[in-house]
């Protein structure tokens, strides 16, 4: 049974990021692309929302670029928003070049795009296909990944390590779930899309796989990581037993929605001017906030009054789903309740993608660009993915000649471990882990939660490393493993961070610092 495989590039993840990497690098290269499961199995499918581009008559890329560091809390970093809101246009153009059904209806002066709105964006700057964004991207990108001859797609593996020779990258060791075999990838170059980590905590909108492998291998590998203290929680999932996961997007509040209470009555306005449509940090901890004061588990999200020809037209999945759990929103408002979202921080990247490792590049939500700060603003990271997939494969392509291919790695040694019979310590850990991460490291934190979640983590990580050293390895052990390392380094860098900003806010240090500084953790 093959178990090597040699690469020009090899990719992994296949989401936004990944994709686009690939079908940006040359023609020339051979590329490997791998996902854990089928190819769009990542957050970029669920997207619902859309993609910030400022396009709007009225609006500019000052403005763009203006509302990003307001809504990261003065921590971006100017130069990197400039250069992503500077490349919106022409990733539009891209996108929309490949076959993107972008809506077009309600043509605006300049743009034959509907623009939508969302929080913390000060004009209509959202480019979308209707409530299905990520899956009308993630399909045409496949489509054209499948017709790319010199790119092979490995789905169903899961990658376990980098392969690091004399400090360069060289590939990685990959588990393909299907035959349990541990296999050896080697490419002159290695890119980590594997997207962000909200699975540490209990309540997220993220599919399952969002579990920060590739953080965590790109750590363990060496390299620095970032601000993975600012964990974004999305303001409004469906509250209901059986809605695994469900956003309800941002758009909604952009098209008029309204947050009430239990009794009726709206309640942003005591939070900030921009009331439903203030940065997404803001509406998560008014949220919280309500939750706790009036001891309620849910809040509602009022659109009933856009009527329903207007709902199923602008935002069919929504409609569709909410009816299938019995709530037409067209005539009642919707329970929600805020829930883990977007990671951040990531493994440390210049502009070109390149991490502190030779060769090993990470895009997307996995990497930490500057461009978001602490708090991302809705509708960039989309956007993000697609500004770095394509400079990166700018800087593969103009190096990738002076690169020699690695010589042969050791296979995976897999003589010393056994079947184990006690995976409930597995499914006990991740229960474990992603509960202390929601009640110690959520959207309210204090220094004592924090270190009490430090110590839980320490303890965990000692069991999970015993286990993962006697035991085959399966893909649920991959992520708990790599999910104690993320929440790890999340903790450590939440107790770093001596104030409040964006979406790190600690009661005992309540105040913002005057100099606002990224936090960066050094293997
Ligand atoms: P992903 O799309 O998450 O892809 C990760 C890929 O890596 C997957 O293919 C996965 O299989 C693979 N992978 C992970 N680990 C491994 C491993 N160990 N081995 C092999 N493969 C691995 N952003 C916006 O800008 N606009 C929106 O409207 C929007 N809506 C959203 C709605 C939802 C419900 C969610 C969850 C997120 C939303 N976001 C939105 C955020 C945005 O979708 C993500 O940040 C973005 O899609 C991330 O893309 P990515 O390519 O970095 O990662
Ligand atoms: C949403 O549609 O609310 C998600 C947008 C985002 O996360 O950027």
């Amino acid at each position: 049974m093959k178990t090597r495989y040699d690469y020009d590039v090899l990719v992994l993840g296949s989401g936004a990021a990944g994709m686009s990497i690939a079908l940006h690098l040359p023609r020339n290269l051979k590329i490997a692309i791998v996902s854990k499961s089928d190819l769009s199995e990542g957050a970029t499918y669920w997207a619902q929302g859309g993609m910030a581009a400022a396009l709007h008559a009225d609006d500019s890329i000052a403005s763009h670029i203006a509302d990003t560091i307001a809504a990261g809390g003065e921590l971006c970093d100017p130069d990197v928003v400039r250069h992503v809101a500077k490349n919106a246009s022409e990733v539009v153009n891209w996108l929309l070049d490949l076959g993107v059904p972008f809506d077009k209806r309600n043509p605006t002066p300049t743009s034959e795009l509907h623009l939508t709105m969302e929080g913390g964006h000060s004009h209509r700057r959202i480019v979308h296909a209707t409530d299905q964004t990520g899956r009308a991207i993630s399909n045409v990108l496949g489509d054209k990944l499948r017709d790319s001859s010199n790119i092979d797609i490995f789905t169903n593996r899961v990658a376990v390590d980098l392969l690091i020779e004399e400090g360069i990258s060289s590939g990685a060791y990959i588990l393909n779930k299907d035959n349990g075999l541990v296999e050896v990838f080697q490419a002159r170059c290695t890119v980590l899309a594997t997207g962000g980590a909200s699975k540490v905590y209990l309540y997220t909108s993220n599919p399952d796989g969002a579990s920060g492998d590739g953080i965590a291998m790109a750590w363990r590998a060496g390299c620095r990581v970032a601000n993975l203290e600012f964990n974004q929680f999305h303001p409004t999932c469906l509250f209901h037993a059986k809605a695994k996961s469900f956003l309800i997007s941002e758009a909604i509040r952009g098209e008029g929605g309204i947050l009430r209470l239990p009794n009726g009555n709206a309640f942003m306005h005591q939070f900030h001017p921009d009331k439903e449509l203030a940065p997404r940090d803001v509406v998560a901890r008014a949220i919280d906030h309500e939750m706790k004061r009036l001891g309620i588990e849910y809040v509602f999200l009022d659109i009933s009054h856009r009527g329903e020809e207007f709902l199923r037209k602008h935002f069919p999945t929504i409609f569709k789903k909410c009816l299938e759990f019995g709530i037409d929103i067209s005539r009642e408002p919707i329970p929600v309740v805020p829930a883990a979202h977007y990671t951040c921080g990531g493994v440390m990247i210049n502009k070109e993608g390149q991490t502190d490792i030779p060769n090993l590049y990470a895009i997307g939500e996995a990497s930490f660009t500057g461009l978001h700060g602490a708090n991302r603003m809705a509708s960039n990271s989309l956007l993000e993915c697609f500004v770095y997939a394509n400079h990166s494969a700018n800087n593969i392509a103009s190096k990738i000649k002076d690169i020699s291919k690695p010589t042969p790695a050791a296979a995976w040694d897999a003589t010393r471990v056994t079947h184990s019979n006690e995976d409930v310590v597995i499914s006990h850990n991740w229960e474990e882990l992603r509960r202390f991460m929601w009640d110690y490291v959520g959207i309210v934190r204090s220094d004592k939660r924090l270190y009490r979640a430090l110590h839980r983590v320490e303890l965990l990580k000692t069991e999970i490393s015993e286990y993962y050293g006697n035991y085959k390895i399966g893909e649920n052990l991959i992520e708990l493993r790599n999910l104690a390392v993320v929440a790890e380094l999340m903790i450590r860098c939440a107790i770093k961070r001596k104030e409040s900003r964006g979406l790190h806010f600690n009661l005992d240090h309540p105040n913002q610092v005057e100099q606002a500084k990224n936090t960066i953790l050094c293997p």
